[in-house]
């Protein structure tokens, strides 16, 4: 599949097939999250893959119920991926804290890898942390960044509205128009 089909057909997909999800296509899928850059290459994140159903109860749990994602940690995805970091692994520069860069990049290459598998993804950041702590048993010093449901969408859901080139890029200086 070309890059940029997957770019442009990546949704975030809130309703899912029971069908599992195979384990060669689950480890191509963690790959692309292992291959992405990070500060100084210090690789901060870990994934934690959730299939049994109990905990994906506990980690639905911890998501609000007016989380439009909760039914598909909860009840509709095979497989949760829990994705964590290390602050102190990554690098902090003016205040702004690069493990989270880091780890939504490998969740983002991840998610393109799915999209590329026939399966489906969604960012999950509303969730309360220390219970998705409790139930992964996740060891203080990480921090719990996202979560995702995958396995194969039952729909392909529609676009959501982007804005346009135009009103998001600047030529040379902030405000001067590109004309893209
Ligand atoms: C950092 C982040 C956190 C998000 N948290 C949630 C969430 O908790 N629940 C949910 O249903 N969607 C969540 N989303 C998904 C966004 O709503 C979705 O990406 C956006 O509406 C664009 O839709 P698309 O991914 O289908 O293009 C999150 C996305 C990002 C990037």
């Amino acid at each position: 599949m070309d890059l940029y089909d997957i770019l442009k057909e990546r949704r975030s997909v809130r309703k899912y097939k029971p069908d599992p999800v195979p384990e060669d296509k689950l480890k191509r899928i963690l790959e692309a999250g292992r291959l992405a850059p990070s500060w100084a290459n210090k690789q901060c994140w870990r994934f934690i893959v959730v299939q049994d159903e109990k905990k994906k109860a506990q980690l639905a749990a911890s998501m609000p119920d007016s989380n439009p994602a909760q039914k598909a940690v909860g009840e509709t995805a095979p497989v949760v991926i829990v994705l964590c970091a290390d602050p102190e692994a990554s690098g902090k520069q003016d205040g702004k804290d690069y493990y989270l860069l880091d780890a939504g990049l490998a969740m983002q290459q991840l998610m393109l890898a799915a999209h590329a598998e026939g399966l489906g993804t969604c960012w999950i950041a509303w969730f309360d942390e220390a219970q998705v702590r409790k139930a992964c048993t996740v060891p203080p010093e990480y921090r719990v960044v996202a979560l995702t449901p995958l396995g194969s969408p039952e729909k392909q859901p529609s676009p959501r509205p982007r804005k346009d080139l135009s009103e998001i890029t600047y030529s040379e200086e902030w405000g001067r128009l590109a004309g893209y």
